[in-house]
C-alpha cells in the first residue's frame, strides 16, 4: 500500500487511450469500500466518458491546466441523508484515487468552488439536494510523474502522548 501511496501523483495532462471498464470497475468497487458515518453510504458516483459533456464540464470549471482525462468522475452524495457529507466526499476521493494508482492509472483531485457546482450540476441532471466538491480525472498520464519520497516524512509532525513530546 506505502508503494501505492508514494507513487500517486496528480496527473494534469493525460493520454487519450481510453480506461477499460474492467480497471473502471475496480475502482469504483474500491470506491464503496470507503468508511462512512453510521456506515450510511451516502455516496452515489457519476461517470462522464462523453468528450462533448466533458467540454461542457471544461468550460465550467476553467481549470488552469486543462482536463484531458478520458474519464471523469464525479462523486456527490445526498445532503439529506449524510451527516459529514465532505468528509465522506473525500474520503472516498482518497479510495478512488489509490485504486487507480494501484491499477496503473493517474488521477487528480480538481476542486469544484461553490459558484461552480450549481453549473456542473445542471450539465449532469444532478438533483440539487446533492454536493459535490470536486472532479477526478482518471486516465493514462502524458508526464512524468516522481513519485513522493522518504524524505517528505517529517517526525517532527508527530506527537506520541501530547503535543509537546515527539
Ligand atoms: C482539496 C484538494 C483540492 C485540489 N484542487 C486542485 C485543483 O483544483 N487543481 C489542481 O491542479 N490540483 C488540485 N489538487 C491537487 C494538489 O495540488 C496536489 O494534490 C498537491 O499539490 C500534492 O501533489 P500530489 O497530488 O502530486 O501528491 C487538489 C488537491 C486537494 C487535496
Amino acid at each position: 500500500m506505502l508503494d501505492a501511496i508514494l507513487k500517486r501523483r496528480s496527473c494534469r495532462k493525460y493520454k487519450s487511450n481510453d480506461v477499460n471498464d474492467a480497471l473502471l470497475d475496480e475502482i469504483l468497487k474500491a470506491a464503496q469500500y470507503a468508511p462512512t458515518a453510521k456506515n450510511w453510504r451516502g455516496w452515489e458516483f457519476v461517470v462522464v466518458r462523453d468528450k462533448q459533456i466533458q467540454r461542457h464540464i471544461a468550460e465550467v470549471v476553467h481549470e488552469r491546466f486543462g482536463l484531458s482525462a478520458p474519464i471523469f468522475l464525479f462523486p456527490i452524495i445526498d445532503m439529506s441523508t449524510s451527516v459529514c457529507p465532505i468528509e465522506e466526499l473525500s474520503t472516498v476521493t482518497t479510495h478512488i484515487m489509490l485504486q487507480a494508482k494501484d491499477c496503473g492509472l493517474d488521477s487528480i483531485w480538481i476542486e469544484i468552488i461553490e459558484s461552480k457546482e450549481d453549473k456542473i450540476k445542471t450539465i449532469l441532471n444532478i438533483p440539487d439536494n446533492y454536493l459535490l466538491i470536486n472532479l477526478i480525472q482518471i486516465g493514462y498520464c502524458d508526464e512524468e510523474l516522481r513519485p513522493h519520497t522518504e524524505s517528505e516524512f517529517d517526525e517532527n509532525k508527530i506527537h506520541f502522548d501530547n503535543y509537546t513530546s515527539h
